[in-house]
């Protein structure tokens, strides 16, 4: 269905229901997601004039939902590097392996990608109040785009589970901070009805806008590899992310750019897995888990939202839904780090993590172009690496012979030696 003389309008996943661009609901009447549909033939697109702005979410703009380009607010996000990973690749016995380093964005996460058009929305709505629940990197980026809007913000994170890097950036944004006595699904659990109430305008990945910007960051894997990878690994937490790029990825098919899609491989931790158990069972409704635990802070997660959309882009793309342990988790971390140099946040590790798992398994043929995305720069969580390396710091008197006999006394190797258990 199509709404007449629309650009583009919100569509219901389950019963295809539409409703209007500038309607203010997150869910269908039959309580299933909304996506935003586009009516390609009149948006005028021109692949090859795009690709000759700088690399950036707003590169796509006709792409983009928003009606007027007035009320863009953008702090410069996307653009992230796509690193051809030669050591890692070696290491896993790969040959073509890239990873995507979200981290890079102007908050350090994905989000920003989203939160860049969800507050240009949020203004073209005329919202004056905007809210999120979240892990951490959804706040702070919530936080920043805020206060470049001048509009107010409300972020509910989970209470002490939060990295401080990015509790902190939700407060010197000046965000309004409310820590739940409870845990993410708890928070969720409370925009939710506070944006039923009409009290806030919710920009949780809930929001199909705010997807549609993150998925810029599909557009961005193929503008940058000219083809669409054979595989695309991506942590999933409350699930928005791996459908948004799903849904680039089949855009961009749509519209001519690629010819073949990539497989849709995501990862949880194995604490907080719900959608790796309803891939696994073969189930067609999520069994939310009670009491999600993982290192990853970022994606403990136990009923995700957009789950139905989660389980959409794996099954459609005959990928495939996996769990990492924390142990895992922290060892690719390391890995990544070491062989390539690139520092992310466990939850971000978590997709070299299930790469690895998926080799170990045969899943993967060594000649596959594999994207991995790491989601979030590691400097705002500085505990897990500090724990996991602690051992190596070597403490010294300031003493010349002791330091000496310290750096040359051990067996010293003309390159770390990176530890792989393949
Ligand atoms: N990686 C990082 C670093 C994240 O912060 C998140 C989600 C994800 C992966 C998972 O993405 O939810 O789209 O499946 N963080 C949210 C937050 C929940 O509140 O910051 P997803």
């Amino acid at each position: 269905m199509t709404i007449e003389n629309a650009l583009f309008w919100m569509n219901c996943i389950k019963c295809d229901t539409v409703f209007k661009e500038n309607e203010i609901r997150y869910v269908c009447d039959c309580g299933g997601l909304l996506d935003i549909k586009y009516d390609y033939d009149r948006l005028n697109i021109d692949i090859e004039q795009m690709k000759r702005r700088p690399l950036k979410v707003w590169r796509y703009r006709e792409l983009m939902p928003l009606k007027k380009e007035s009320k863009i607010v953008s702090l410069n996000e996307g653009g992230t590097t796509l690193y051809c990973c030669e050591n890692l690749a070696k290491i896993l016995g790969l040959k073509h392996l890239f990873v995507k380093n979200e981290g890079e964005n102007p908050t350090g996460s994905f989000k920003d990608r989203g939160m860049t058009l969800g507050i240009s929305k949020a203004l073209e709505l005329d919202k004056k109040v905007v809210a999120c629940a979240s892990t951490g990197n959804t706040s702070a980026s919530l936080a920043a785009y805020s206060a470049n809007a001048r509009i107010r913000c409300i972020v509910l994170v989970p209470s002490a589970k939060i990295a401080l890097g990015k509790l902190a950036q939700a407060l010197i944004f000046g965000a309004k901070v409310l820590a739940v006595k409870g845990n993410f699904d708890d928070a969720m659990h409370i925009v939710e009805e506070l944006a039923s109430r009409g009290m806030i305008y919710l920009l949780n990945s809930i929001n199909p806008y705010r997807l549609e910007g993150q998925r810029t960051l599909g557009f961005e894997i193929v503008d940058q590899m000219g083809v669409s990878p054979d595989r695309i690994v991506i942590p999933v937490g409350n699930a928005g992310n791996v459908s948004a790029v799903w849904k680039a990825m089949k855009e961009y098919e749509t519209l001519g750019v690629i010819k073949s899609l990539p497989k849709m491989c995501g990862i949880q931790a194995a604490g907080a897995a719900p959608i790796v158990k309803m891939y696994e069972t073969g189930a067609e409704e999520l069994v939310p888990i009670a009491n999600p635990e993982t290192i990853a802070t970022a994606i403990r997660i136990g009923n995700p939202v957009s789950w139905p959309k989660a389980i959409k882009a794996m099954r459609e793309s005959g990928g495939t839904a996996l769990a990492v342990t924390d142990q895992e988790i922290v060892e690719a971390q390391k890995l990544l780090a070491r062989a390539e140099g690139i520092f992310v946040e466990p939850a971000s590790a978590s997709s070299i993590a299930g790469l690895k798992k998926l080799v170990e398994r045969g899943e993967i043929d060594s000649d596959e172009y594999i994207v991995c995305i790491t989601t979030g720069t590691g400097l705002k969580d500085p505990d897990t690496p500090i724990k996991s390396c602690k051992d190596e710091i070597i403490q010294v008197s300031i003493n010349i012979e002791e330091i000496t006999e310290k750096i040359l006394g051990e067996k010293h190797e003309e390159k770390p030696q990176i530890t792989v258990s393949l």
